[in-house]
């Protein structure tokens, strides 16, 4: 049965529901195109691409054309979870004009839906003027990997009564301001179950125990291909980087050994043209018909 498009109705009606709103990231086609299939609500092409697919040691270096780049790639592999673009560090924070130009090409080149921002109350109007030019936005508070330096790292945020009120009150602004969700980042379950309870649009948690809407995972931790650290809410649900390894393993033996490829993977000649051409290579002076060509 052909699924339909996701919209962001869809994904505020889920909440209405109580129905779990199931998310993940995805970075390229070939990904995109299997997360699609398996029926996920909605994808974030995360700057969590930065480390993941491009290496860097954090999310601060991924610019905006790489985003682009790779929310492009996805667009093209999904027919309907909805895509949600990452706007990556410098991209919003600077000013509000070139913040909605660069939300906008998420949607104008990118092929995304919405788009996602780190931050609470200090980014409402920058949200409000995206929502004005018709930007749909996610929001995104707790740890906000875009302000590691500020944190001294990837810590568990709202730990403190101060804290966790802020990020309460944060939540509200976010809502006020016209965000379709929000994500909820490494913070104690209680405070996110309280958060979820207090805001009319979904809350999407990594790391952020069961009480929220939604849950999203990075794809590549999850899928055990990136392994570099494991936070203590990362579950695997696949060793693919092993199963990567295995068959890379396999394929170097089959190589080595003159196993792969064999007759049923190789492309064949029939015998009589085969003939021509073994007595025309025998018989020709060949740098001199290759000189011919030039
Ligand atoms: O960049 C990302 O992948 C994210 C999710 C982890 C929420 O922001």
């Amino acid at each position: 049965m052909a699924l339909q498009k996701v919209t962001i109705k869809d994904i505020l009606e889920k909440k209405k529901k109580g129905e779990k709103i199931v998310t993940i990231t995805s970075y390229d086609y070939s990904f995109a195109k299997i997360v699609d299939q398996s029926n996920i609500d909605l994808i974030l092409v995360g700057d969590s691409l930065s480390m993941v697919m491009l290496g860097y040691k954090n999310t601060l270096s991924v610019t905006m054309d790489e985003m682009l780049h790779h929310t492009k790639a996805v667009s093209r592999g999904v027919s309907n979870a909805l895509i949600v673009g990452d706007m990556p560090f410098l991209s919003y924070k600077i000013d509000q004009t070139d913040a909605v130009k660069n939300a906008g090409r998420f949607i104008q080149e990118g092929g995304a839906e919405a788009v996602k921002v780190e931050g609470g109350t200090e980014i409402c109007p920058t949200i409000k003027a995206m929502i004005n030019a018709d930007i749909q936005v996610m929001g995104h508070i707790g740890l906000t990997p875009q302000a590691i330096y500020k944190f001294g790292g990837f810590l568990v945020q709202g730990k403190t009564t101060e804290a966790a009120k802020k990020l309460i009150l944060d939540a509200q602004n976010l809502e006020q301001s016209g965000v379709f969700s929000i994500v909820l980042e490494s913070i104690p379950w209680q405070l996110a179950k309280i958060i979820t309870s207090t805001v009319n649009v979904p809350t999407i948690g990594i790391g952020a125990g069961k009480y929220c809407d939604g849950q999203i995972l990075v794809i590549h931790d999850m899928l055990g291909i990136f392994t570099d650290f494991k936070p203590k809410f990362l579950k695997y649900f696949g060793n693919i980087g092993e199963s990567i390894r295995l068959a890379l393993n396999d394929y170097k033996e089959e190589v080595l050994n003159g196993l792969y490829p064999d007759q049923e993977h190789s492309y064949e000649f029939p015998q009589q043209e085969l003939n021509e051409i073994n007595e025309w290579v025998e018989n020709v002076d060949l740098r001199e018909e290759a000189r011919r060509l030039i």
